[in-house]
């Protein structure tokens, strides 16, 4: 338990969006999402096409937003991550901060770095449901892998 909820082992999707990449801050977001106890079980780079961006996006097809997005999301690569841990659904959503940098709080990813509501630095599944289908758009199996912590010795 953790204030008071059940601890759930998840895997969750992050994307590292191009203007992370373009603003040189994709190490940077990667270290957050270590230092919050997060583990990365697959990581690469993609370029995104217009027809897998309207795909991945397919539940905000009819609003203003989606065809810029499409746009922007295939406009240069991204980075495609599975990461696993307690609550990592929830805890990377809380990481990574409000949609819009302006409504998140202090220290999260998109109030430190995003520029606004569509060039937001990361995209984290907002459910089990949505992680299980997001982990498999980008990711085979053996893409994941389930690694140990070792405490190596010099
Ligand atoms: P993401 O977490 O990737 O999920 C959907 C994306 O749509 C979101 O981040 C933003 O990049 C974009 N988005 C959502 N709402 C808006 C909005 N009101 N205006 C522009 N882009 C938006």
């Amino acid at each position: 338990m953790a204030n008071g909820r059940k601890m759930k082992k998840e895997e969750t999707l992050v994307i590292i969006k191009p203007d992370a990449l373009c603003q040189k801050v994709v190490g940077k977001v990667i270290s957050i999402i270590e230092e919050n106890g997060l583990k990365i079980k697959g990581l690469k780079m993609i370029h995104l096409n217009k027809k897998d961006a309207k795909n991945f996006y397919i539940e905000h097809k009819g609003k203003d937003f989606y065809t810029p997005l499409v746009n922007f999301m295939s406009s240069n690569p991204c980075i495609v991550m599975v990461v696993s841990g307690n609550n990592a659904i929830r805890k990377m959503r809380k990481i990574a901060g409000k949609t819009n940098p302006k409504d998140a709080k202090p220290m999260t990813i998109r109030r430190m770095f995003a520029r606004d509501g569509r060039h937001n630095i990361v995209h984290a599944s907002d459910s089990k449901k949505s992680a299980k289908r997001e982990i498999k758009f980008f990711f085979k199996r053996n893409e994941i892998f389930d690694w140990k912590y070792i405490n190596y010795k010099l």
